[in-house]
């Protein structure tokens, strides 16, 4: 008979200060998104369908920079990045730097069930995304009205993790990354590897300044952290993560992970 699994999931909504008094319904918008993948996974549901689930959740909700609410570029244009993997499977997609669809974590998805590549990026995602008949939206309908101004402090990313009943893990990552990049940065969330990774040892999204997080590829380094020995836990990792984040680049961000026991860790250097 199959082993049934407990199954957890763990999503962030960006790591940073919070300049104004949005810290209440941010936790209100984290805690529905996890209740979201949740609800999937006590059904039996996937890994890889709860983490999207999740993220769908956060990239709708414009308090986060993800999907709508997303930070502008120096352009004053939105630039999205997202990526979605499954652990046990390594099936992975990703889009960056993408305009004009509400949900670029659904899109990523899209990419790793076509599995013909891992990452799309700007013009060449939104031709892929209307071969397949994706619904584009307008690219100004994701910025809020009157918001352009509080959107200039904006920061982070969104992200989950979760591993399902039947022991397997998945990440999905999604971000309009950070004010004021030019047009065409990609940041580290769609990077497997660097914001997002998922192996059979465990599922990593990470937050924080993506140049820093992609020197290190640090969601790679964390899962690399628990193939290292046995006794090293989801909660050890993610600590050694972000303090190796700290002392080789004094950079600052969040993450979260979980171990293939299920295992939830966390760890940030932000307020
Ligand atoms: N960590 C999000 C970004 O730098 O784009």
């Amino acid at each position: 008979m199959a082993v049934v699994y407990s199954p957890s999931i763990i999503v962030h909504g960006g790591a940073g200060p919070i300049k104004d008094d949005s810290l209440a319904a941010r936790l209100e918008g984290c805690k529905a998104a996890a209740l979201t993948g949740w609800a999937i996974l006590q059904q039996g549901g996937a890994a890889l369908d709860a983490v999207e689930a999740a993220v769908v959740g956060l990239e709708d909700n414009p308090l986060f920079n993800a999907g709508t609410g997303s930070t502008l570029n120096s352009l004053g244009k939105i630039e999205m990045d997202a990526a979605i993997m499954e652990g046990h499977s390594l099936r992975a997609g990703a889009v960056a730097a993408v305009s004009g669809v509400k949900n670029p974590i659904k899109l990523a998805r899209r990419v790793l069930e076509d599995g013909r590549h891992i990452l799309l990026a700007g013009e060449g995602a939104l031709l892929f995304a209307r071969q397949i008949g994706f619904p584009e939206c307008a690219p100004e309908s994701l910025l809020v009205e009157g918001e352009k101004k509080r959107w200039q402090s904006k920061h982070g990313t969104v992200g989950a993790v979760a591993f399902d009943s039947a022991g397997r893990l998945a990440v999905a990552t999604s971000t309009g990354g950070i004010f004021n990049k030019l047009p065409g940065r990609v940041g580290d969330s769609p990077l497997i590897g660097c914001g997002t990774y998922a192996d059979d040892y465990g599922a990593v999204s990470c937050t924080g300044q993506g140049e820093a997080i992609m020197r290190l590829v640090l969601a790679k380094s964390a899962v690399d952290f628990l193939h290292e020995a046995d006794d090293i836990e989801a909660q050890t990792a993610a600590r050694m993560a972000i303090a190796h984040l700290e002392e080789r680049l004094q950079s600052t961000g969040g993450i979260i992970l979980i171990d293939r026991s299920g295992n939830i860790g966390y760890a940030r250097d932000t307020t």
